[in-house]
C-alpha cells in the first residue's frame, strides 16, 4: 500500500510505503500483479522451450519398428490416456467461461488449452503407429468421447475459481507422474534401460513411444508449475482461504473424466493391473511432494496450518505473517 505525502515546495512527492491493514482490495491486487507475472514467464519459457508438434515431431518410424513389443496393459493405458486428454474442449470452455472477465486466467486458459490439444493428439499417433489401433478405431473411440460432456462441477472443492486451480495443480502433477510411468514401462517392454542412453542423449530425443511420453510429460510439470506458482501466491495473500480450499480439494481429489471415457472399463482394469497409481502412490508421489512445494513438511504440519489459518488476526498481509514448514504461523508487527 502506497500514499503520497507533501514534499517541500521544489521537490517532487515521494511515495511512501506505510504499514496498515491489508483490506480486501489489496490483496486482490497485489495476487494479481504476482500472477500476471508468474503467467509472463511460464508464457516465455514455453516459446522457447516447449515448442513441438505432434504431427511432426514424434519418431514415428521407430513407433511402428517396435510397437509391437507393447504389452496389451500398456496400450490400454495409452487408449484410457487419450480418452482423458480429448477432453480438452470441455477443459478450456469452462475454464473460459469461469475467468471470462479475468484477462490474465482467460489468457493461460487459452494457452495451456493450446498445449493440450496436443496430448490426445499424441496418444492418438502412439497408438496408431504402433499398430495397436486402427485409423477406424480410432476415429471411433474419439466420436465417442464427444458422448459425454466433461464437468469440473463434480469435483470436489473445485466450484471456485481457486479450487480449479488447487485442482489443477494436483492433477497436472498426477498426470505427469502417470506418464513418467507409462514411459518406464515403454522402455522396459522395448528392452531399453530405465535411464536413456548415450545415443538417445546425444540425438536429443528417446526411442519411439518413450520419446511422445517424455515430451508430454515436460508439458504437464510446466503446467503444474504454472498452477502451483498461482496457488503460493494466494497463500501467502489469503492464506485462511487458500488453505481451506486445499483441504476441500485433496480430500476429494480425482483424476478427470475417469467415468466418462470409452472402454473405460480396460483403462481402469490396466491401471490396477499395472499398479500405476494406487491410493498409496498416490500420497507418495503425489500429494506429499504437492505439500513440499507449497512448503509444508507433510499432512499434519498442513492440517495444522489450516487450523492455524482461522486463528490469523485480520488486516495482517505477507509482510507481518509468514508461514513456517511446520504449519506454524510466525507473526511479525
Ligand atoms: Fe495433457
Ligand atoms: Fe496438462
Amino acid at each position: 500500500m502506497t500514499t503520497q505525502i507533501a514534499a517541500p515546495p521544489g521537490q517532487f512527492e515521494l511515495p511512501l510505503i506505510v504499514k496498515g491493514p491489508w483490506t480486501s482490495a489489496a490483496r486482490q491486487l497485489a495476487i494479481d500483479k504476482e500472477c500476471l507475472q508468474h503467467f509472463i514467464d511460464y508464457f516465455g519459457k514455453a516459446m522457447k522451450t516447449r515448442r513441438w508438434s505432434p504431427w511432426h515431431d514424434l519418431p514415428i518410424e521407430e513407433m511402428k519398428k517396435f510397437g509391437q513389443r507393447l504389452t496389451q496393459e500398456t496400450i490400454n493405458l495409452i487408449e484410457g490416456f487419450l480418452g482423458i486428454e480429448e477432453y480438452v474442449g470441455d477443459y478450456v470452455e469452462e475454464g473460459l467461461e469461469m475467468f471470462r472477465n479475468n484477462r490474465m486466467r482467460r489468457h493461460l486458459q487459452l494457452q495451456w488449452g493450446s498445449e493440450e490439444l496436443k496430448h490426445g493428439v499424441a496418444w492418438e499417433k502412439t497408438l496408431l503407429h504402433s499398430g495397436a489401433r486402427t485409423e477406424e478405431q480410432l476415429e471411433a473411440y474419439c466420436d465417442k468421447v464427444q458422448e459425454h460432456r466433461w464437468t469440473i462441477k463434480n469435483h470436489a472443492g473445485a466450484d471456485s475459481p481457486l479450487g480449479v486451480t488447487v485442482y489443477a495443480m494436483v492433477q497436472e502433477r498426477a498426470t505427469f507422474f502417470n506418464y513418467q510411468e507409462t514411459r518406464a514401462r515403454i522402455r522396459s517392454e522395448y528392452g531399453l534401460p530405465a535411464n536413456p542412453t548415450e545415443e538417445e542423449r546425444e540425438r536429443g530425443y528417446e526411442v519411439g513411444a518413450a520419446e511422445a511420453f517424455r515430451i508430454v510429460g515436460v508439458d504437464e510439470i510446466a503446467h503444474h508449475g504454472i498452477f502451483l506458482q498461482i496457488v503460493l501466491t494466494h497463500l501467502k495473500y489469503l492464506p485462511e482461504k487458500t488453505l481451506d480450499t486445499m483441504q476441500q480439494v485433496f480430500a476429494g481429489f480425482q483424476m478427470p473424466s475417469l467415468r466418462l471415457i470409452p472402454n473405460a472399463r480396460n483403462f481402469v482394469r490396466a491401471v490396477h493391473q499395472t499398479g500405476i497409481h494406487t491410493a498409496e502412490r498416490h500420497k507418495q508421489f503425489i500429494h506429499n511432494p504437492v505439500l513440499k512445494s507449497l512448503g509444508l513438511e507433510d499432512d499434519e504440519a498442513f492440517n495444522r496450518a489450516v487450523q492455524a489459518a482461522k486463528l490469523l488476526p485480520e488486516g495482517l498481509g505477507p509482510d507481518q505473517v509468514k508461514l513456517g514448514r511446520t504449519g506454524e504461523f510466525v507473526l511479525a508487527y
